[in-house]
């Protein structure tokens, strides 16, 4: 199923409207981000990412996946992430810091619900069984591999 129809087969088809369109979307992913590069584990896949590049392509992706103007014409999450080794735990870490922000940027209780079921759905495109499975996106690009810290959370 195309990424965009596994969207809205999940979603009303005003959900982008429901949460508030692009200011809500920056809301979330600039608190997310704040997140995501402090974090002690985390912050290592986003060593040469970035920031503002990685937040913007973030909010036109879900802009569009959740019926909001279709601007995102990077990467598939599969193919955006397929030279980071990213295992099950980081995924979660990730979901649950978009739960806390997501709380936190004052998106509705039953709205939280369903941004939450759809952000899982991608995690058999992201989550890496084993190192097998990760490859450079060009020729010379080395995989990521960032070890848990010891005070990785
Ligand atoms: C639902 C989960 C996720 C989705 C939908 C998602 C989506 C995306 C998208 C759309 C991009 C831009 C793609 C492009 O290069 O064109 C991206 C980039 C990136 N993502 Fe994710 N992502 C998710 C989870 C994660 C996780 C768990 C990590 C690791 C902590 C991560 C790390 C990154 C990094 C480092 C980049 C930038 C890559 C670069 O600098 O080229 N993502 N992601």
């Amino acid at each position: 199923m195309a990424l965009a129809d596994k969207g809205k087969s999940m979603l009303s088809d005003n959900f982008f409207d429901e949460i508030g369109g692009y200011p809500c979307l920056r809301r979330v992913h600039n608190l997310l981000y704040t997140k995501l590069f402090t974090h002690p584990w985390l912050k290592g896949f986003f060593a040469h990412t970035k920031r503002d590049v990685v937040e913007s392509q973030q909010t036109d992706f879900w802009a569009s996946l959740m019926g909001g103007p279709k601007i995102y014409g990077g990467r598939s999450p599969r193919d955006a992430h397929v030279h980071m080794f990213l295992p099950g735990e980081v995924f979660a870490i990730r979901h649950d810091l978009l739960a806390e922000t997501l709380v936190e940027a004052g998106v509705a209780p039953l709205l939280r619900e369903k941004w939450l079921a759809l952000d899982a759905q991608f995690e058999r495109a992201i989550v890496n069984k084993s190192l097998d499975e990760c490859h450079g996106r060009y020729r010379t690009e080395a995989v990521i591999i960032v070890p848990r810290p010891a005070d990785g959370k």
